[in-house]
């Protein structure tokens, strides 16, 4: 079981030829409406995986959190601890170029309202997971109470520290299993520089020190630096035709956490979901974009070394 405490947001995604400049329109030719947020799209790539997932979160009390709530629900994700929010729930307008890049933009909304208190209601339930997951689109305060509560439970916590908030705690951040920014996060959050491979590596090597078990730094299509008590090591990635990278890092969690609690080998979760984020770029959406777990076994994306560290 996995616990995913987190944002929700209705993304809004258009499809443009280019940014407009400041003060021009510019029409773009497609739109498309679809569900996302840091914490569901978790959620919702490790459900789409197999694995049975709980998440802690707050949607809005308009359309939009009628969507969401029944999105996941739709994906079997157990909602007994999604609340709502007066107002809207929170939505990202996000803008995609034709190379596969996207802008992305988000009103928080009722995740703003998700609470402390709502974490201690959520006890029971996460005490019964093998991994619980944050990312950092919800209050900080609410974050650091659940990596409290996991470590009250002794339930491993992986934190993604995206989108990168120079406020966080960095001590927090050490006090979890698995931390795991992106270079341009690492150096926002150690203070120190990560323009030379060497520097990231030393970037997150400090952080060893300071008590965290393993981050995994994420490269994009260059795949993930993992350096732990065991040493230190890229696991490469996929180079792949992309058509829309949204979510591609939110697919790489959330498959990392179906893989690691499956088996608690970290390196065979690392490729795994290094191949399940470069499948997810080659098609359009942030959650539409997900394979399922028998879409993902017929992919041709899929390398050889990727299987599913859960079978
Ligand atoms: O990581 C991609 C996600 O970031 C989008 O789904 C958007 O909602 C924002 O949270």
């Amino acid at each position: 079981m996995i616990g995913v405490l987190g944002s929700t947001m209705i993304d809004l995604v258009t499809y443009t030829p280019r940014m407009p400049a400041a003060g021009e329109t510019l029409e773009a030719p497609e739109f498309e409406l679809g569900c996302g947020g840091k914490g569901a799209n978790q959620a919702v790539a490790a459900a789409r995986l197999g694995s049975d997932v709980t998440m802690v979160a707050r949607v809005g009390s308009d359309a939009f959190g009628d969507l969401m709530l029944d999105t996941l629900r739709g994906e079997g994700i157990d909602v007994a601890h999604v609340g709502r929010a007066p107002g809207t729930n929170g939505v990202a307008p996000i803008f995609v170029e034709p190379d596969g890049t996207n802008r992305i933009l988000i009103v928080k909304g009722a995740n703003a309202a998700l609470t402390p208190a709502d974490v201690e209601a959520a006890a029971d339930a996460l005490a019964a997971c093998d991994l619980l997951v944050l990312q950092l689109e919800v209050p900080l305060e609410t974050v650091y109470a659940a990596i409290d509560l996991g470590k009250r439970l002794g339930v491993p916590v992986l934190l993604n520290p995206a989108p990168g908030d120079p406020d966080l705690d960095i001590a927090q951040a050490c006090r979890c299993a698995f931390f795991t920014p992106n270079e341009s996060e690492l150096g926002l959050l150690t203070g120190l520089p990560v323009d030379t491979p060497e520097q990231v590596r030393a970037a997150a090597r400090s952080l060893l020190d300071r008590g965290l078990d393993a981050v995994l730094v994420t490269l994009g299509s260059a795949g993930v630096l993992r350096v732990d008590a065991d040493g230190e090591e890229v696991v490469p990635g996929h180079a792949v035709e992309a058509v829309d990278t949204t979510g591609a890092g939110d697919a790489f969690i959330g498959a990392f956490a179906h893989a690691w609690s499956g088996s608690r080998d970290v390196r065979a979760a690392i490729e795994f979901a290094n191949a399940y984020a470069a499948d997810s770029v080659t098609r359009r959406g942030t959650q539409k974009s997900y394979a399922s777990a028998a879409q993902f076994a017929a992919s041709s994306t899929r390398p050889r070394t990727a299987h599913d560290p859960q079978e």
